[in-house]
């Protein structure tokens, strides 16, 4: 038998180098390429093959049926509950309640009645149990085992009446016997995800795989899985903020762009069903400095404060700092703020921060934001009763964005009386009948002199 070559591969992107390297050529990380014993030639046959048939783009195929778990916030985010042998990502920092999400969509799905099955790679059964009953769900019927050798698993599940659901925690965990490489290296975590996915496919089982995902990129990144699998979610949030937010950065069988809103709660994740609501508790609105960005996330409308602090720098160079928003954004709002609103603001420090943990990553979040930063300077508190949206320009202008008639219901059934949008921006007869008295704006020289007109005096800072 050939003696096998040692090859060197990223841990973050699964690339491979011929020697060792301190950065991985194809995506730049440090430290992540790491010594695996080749597998040898992989076992592609080149027996002469046989033709098929293809087919033609029209079908009677029936539209793939769901297995809905009744988390309304899960289902959302999956497109409408699982596929059948559909295989879906979970990712996200280790501690932010992956495993928690799991147990109770597997203890939900499993009470409808569905064969349900939960593996732990890195929790013992009493572990799980542990969890399991301080949510008050050790009494649902999910299948439960602490296994780690794919191999063993899939008998498992073959065994018996087909599962609905697989659970793997983690794919980190997992080995294979098919790869020779050590537990944990990118060429296991491929090689199980593979054998999993194949089983899905097979078996009609929906497998969830969760991955966590570390910023330095030490331990073998979930990447080279995520174009294996159907549908990515994220499960996001602070340590410092009780909400959690999941999403799905890719899905073959539904739209990106969803969110599911749940907040830890000591009884495990409860769902959010009315997110603007409980992010605007608890909000100042008698403070300058903080304006309320009627936003979208995917097809859903959320209200989120945008809060900001714009004062006079000790340091000789300002500061900028940003939470929950794009830094380059801000600065560019700045910008126009000075050329075509005529204020100063070179001498300031600016902080922004979007308030709850949230982010507000859509161009529809500009003016908001301007809003915030002039009350702030200008000490001018907004109506509390007023919510923004619309894109600054670079010209100064404020331009019309998507979904106006979603804000403005949002908007309208939170209690707002007005709105601050795009003078350019359509508005349905719809829209119109939602009662809200539309501010239609230009430009920022509007936006800046409209919020000027109620600052108090002797604190106008342009
Ligand atoms: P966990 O689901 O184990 O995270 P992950 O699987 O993503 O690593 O959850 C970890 C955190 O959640 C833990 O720090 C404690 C917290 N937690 C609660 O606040 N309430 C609960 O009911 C549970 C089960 C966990
Ligand atoms: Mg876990």
């Amino acid at each position: 038998m050939a003696k096998s070559r040692p090859v060197f591969i990223c841990q973050n992107c699964g690339a491979v180098a011929s020697r060792w390297q301190g950065r991985c050529e194809s995506c730049g990380d440090w430290n992540t390429i790491v010594e695996e014993s080749d597998p040898g030639p992989t076992a592609i046959r080149t027996t002469r093959g046989r033709p098929f048939e293809l087919e033609g783009l029209a079908g009677s195929d029936k539209p793939a049926a769901r297995i809905v778990t009744g988390i309304d916030e899960f289902d959302r985010v999956t497109g409408g509950g699982f596929v059948a042998g559909s295989v879906l990502l979970l990712g996200g920092e280790p501690g932010i309640g992956k495993s928690t999400l799991l147990i109770q969509a597997c203890a939900a799905l499993a009470r409808r009645g569905a064969r349900v099955i939960y593996i732990s790679g890195e929790e013992a059964v009493a572990q799980v149990r542990l969890r399991a009953a301080r949510l008050s769900l050790a009494d649902a019927p999910v299948e439960l085992a602490s296994a780690t050798q794919v191999e063993d698993i899939l008998a498992t599940c073959a065994n018996g009446e087909r599962a609905a659901l697989i659970v793997i925690d983690s794919i980190q965990t997992m080995h294979t016997e098919i790869a020779p490489a050590a537990p944990g290296t990118v060429t296991q975590v491929r090689a199980s995800a593979q054998a999993l996915l194949r089983y899905a496919k097979t078996s009609g089982s929906t497998i969830i795989l969760v991955g966590h995902v570390t910023k330095d990129g030490q331990v073998a990144g979930p990447r080279v899985v995520e174009h294996m699998v159907d549908a990515v979610l994220s499960f996001e949030g602070d340590a410092a903020h009780h909400f959690r937010m999941l999403r799905a950065s890719k899905n073959r069988f539904g739209a990106t762009g969803e969110i599911g809103v749940f907040e830890m709660t000591g009884l495990g994740l409860a769902e959010v069903a009315n997110p603007s609501a409980i992010f605007l508790a608890g909000r100042d609105a008698s403070a300058p400095g903080a304006a309320v960005f009627a936003g979208m996330e995917g097809q859903r409308p959320m209200l989120i404060e945008i809060q900001a602090l714009v004062a006079p720098t000790s340091l000789g160079t300002p500061r900028r700092a940003v939470v929950g928003f794009d830094q380059n954004r801000l600065s560019m709002i700045l910008a126009v703020l000075e050329a075509h609103g005529g204020l100063k603001l070179g001498m300031h420090d600016v902080y922004l921060n979007v308030a709850g943990g949230m982010r507000a990553d859509e161009p529809a979040g500009d003016l908001a934001a301007a809003a915030a930063l002039v009350s702030s300077l200008t000490g001018a508190v907004l109506p509390a009763d007023q919510a923004f949206f619309g894109e600054i320009g670079l010209s100064g202008a404020v331009r019309p964005v998507i979904h106006a008639g979603m804000r403005l219901r949002e908007a309208q059934k939170l209690g707002f009386h007005q709105a601050v949008l795009a003078q350019g921006q359509q508005i349905g007869a719809d829209e119109r009948r939602a009662g809200l008295a539309l501010r239609p704006c230009a430009d920022v020289a509007q936006l800046v002199a409209t919020i000027a007109q109620s600052a108090p005096r002797a604190k106008g800072g342009g």
